[in-house]
């Protein structure tokens, strides 16, 4: 039984420690938030995260999962340590190393026999070397240690799942000691045969902004063509269809919407761009997915303005749905944040509804109108916005919306609502790429 410790219990690094003692590894995940460590203790999951529950507590009742404050003892006593602290935007679009080199400086000070030492954080090009550097510098021992690049590569929502039946693991390997090792922490995914990409520790970082960026440009692609369609009449949704069925394109990541949001692809989109800059290189395609995407998000509170008449002053707003996607409750760098700037900004208030992004929203608005369901929101309102593809509001009664509403407005970003009935109905409405309804 490997003894492993992740430090960082965020969106990643409790999913990653749940499924490492899941893979019969033992496990303890440390933080410095004695909040969330103290949830955690107490059987409560500190994000939402479907089908997370069931399998911390599987994996606590089995005693493979415990949580801790005390990080410094957790490293002493492990001999894998997955680094999965936050990395967030810092000055110039670039990764803010500060709690991963943090933790670089505990490791070392403990580094009480040989150890190794693996980033799931995502970091720069360039980063594993500077680990490695660091920790040289600081142990006060003459303890080994290797250094191991695994990327993640879950998405919130799904994160249990992919962690569990990932489509690769990407080891970037220092040692052949080290293959050995984390292939054992991984045991069950290796003897299902999962592709196991061992390389070196620049390529796996590379790897990983390689295909986050990748993923980022298409979405801004298929909001161009979206925004495309709207001006020759053409539906986005049977242009992606039909772009998809090409398995040279695949049809994922090609749904159009207010732009993409989310703790990663804004901050490792401009993280990338960073990098090539210092390296006296460009990236071109990723810059403008960058610039395309910001233009998509006040396209948004455009088309919402539009929609009043550019009269937003004493307007009060529904908005719907305030996470990046649908089922997380996170609500970083969300489409939802802009509209609701804008909209407060021009005179005019907001009530929201959200079934899981409510408390995170909270600590960036504070003081706008939280309704318990979408009904509230949406009663009295003067328009109505659909900001995140919740399925509840897939399946919104659109005959209610429309008496709740005092005028029968509505945006739809995400293109969940049916066309045909909002034209029956009498609504006046704007979505993405879709003027006609064949
Ligand atoms: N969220 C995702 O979907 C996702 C997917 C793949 C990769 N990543 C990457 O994984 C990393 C973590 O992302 P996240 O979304 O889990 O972030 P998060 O903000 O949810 O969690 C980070 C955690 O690290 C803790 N922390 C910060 N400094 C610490 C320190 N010095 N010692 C111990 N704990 C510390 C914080 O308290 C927090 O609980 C980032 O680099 C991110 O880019 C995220």
């Amino acid at each position: 039984m490997n003894k492993i410790t992740v430090v960082g219990t965020g969106y990643v690094g409790l999913v990653s420690g749940t499924g490492l003692a899941d893979f019969g590894n033992q496990v303890v995940c440390v933080d410095i938030d004695t909040e969330k460590i103290a949830l955690l203790q107490n059987d409560e999951i500190p994000i939402f995260e479907p089908g997370l529950k069931e399998v911390v507590d599987r994996n606590v009742a089995h005693g493979r999962l415990s949580f801790s404050t005390n990080i410094e003892k957790a490293i002493q006593e492990s001999e894998v340590i997955f680094i999965g602290v936050g990395t967030p935007e810092g000055e110039n679009g670039e990764a803010d190393l500060t709690a991963v080199f943090a933790v670089a400086e505990l490791i070392a000070k403990n580094l009480n026999d040989y150890k190794i030492v693996c980033t799931k954080s995502t970091v720069p090009i360039g980063t594993g070397e500077k680990i490695i550097n660091i920790i040289e510098q600081s142990k006060k021992t003459n303890n080994t240690f290797d250094y191991v690049s695994n990327p993640e590569f879950l998405r919130e929502g799904a994160a249990v799942q992919d962690f569990l039946k990932p489509d690769r693991v990407v080891l970037g390997v220092t040692s052949e000691q080290a293959v050995k090792i984390l292939r054992d922490v991984y045991r069950p995914l290796y003897i299902n045969e999962t592709p196991i990409i061992t390389t070196n520790v620049p390529t796996a970082e590379m790897i990983k902004y390689a295909s986050n960026a990748f993923l980022a440009l298409k979405i801004s692609y298929i909001n161009e063509i979206a925004n495309l369609c709207e001006a020759v009449g053409a539906d986005v949704h049977t242009v992606a269809k039909a772009m998809g069925s090409d398995g040279r394109i695949s049809p994922k990541f090609l749904h159009p919407g207010p732009g993409f949001g989310g703790s990663c692809f804004p901050k490792d989109t401009k993280a990338l761009v960073a990098t090539s800059k210092k390296l006296n290189e460009t990236i071109r395609t990723v810059e403008k997915a960058i610039e395309v995407n910001n233009n998509q998000k006040s396209r948004m509170v455009n088309k919402l303005f539009n929609l009043l008449d550019n009269d937003i002053d004493g307007k009060t707003i529904a908005v719907l749905g305030l996470s990046f996607k649908h089922m997380t409750d996170d609500v970083r760098e969300s489409a939802a944040i802009e509209m609701i700037e804008k909209i407060l900004g021009n005179g005019g208030n907001v009530k929201a509804y959200d079934p899981e992004g409510m408390a995170n929203m909270k600590k960036i608005f504070p003081d706008i109108i939280y309704c318990n369901d979408w009904e509230s929101a949406v009663q009295s309102a003067d328009a109505g916005v659909i900001m995140t593809e919740w399925h509840e509001f897939r399946g919104l009664d659109l005959v209610k919306v429309k008496d709740l509403l005092k005028s029968p407005i509505i945006l739809d970003t995400r293109n969940i609502l049916s066309m045909s009935k909002l034209i029956d109905l009498g609504f006046t409405f704007d979505n993405v790429g879709r003027k006609s309804v064949l």
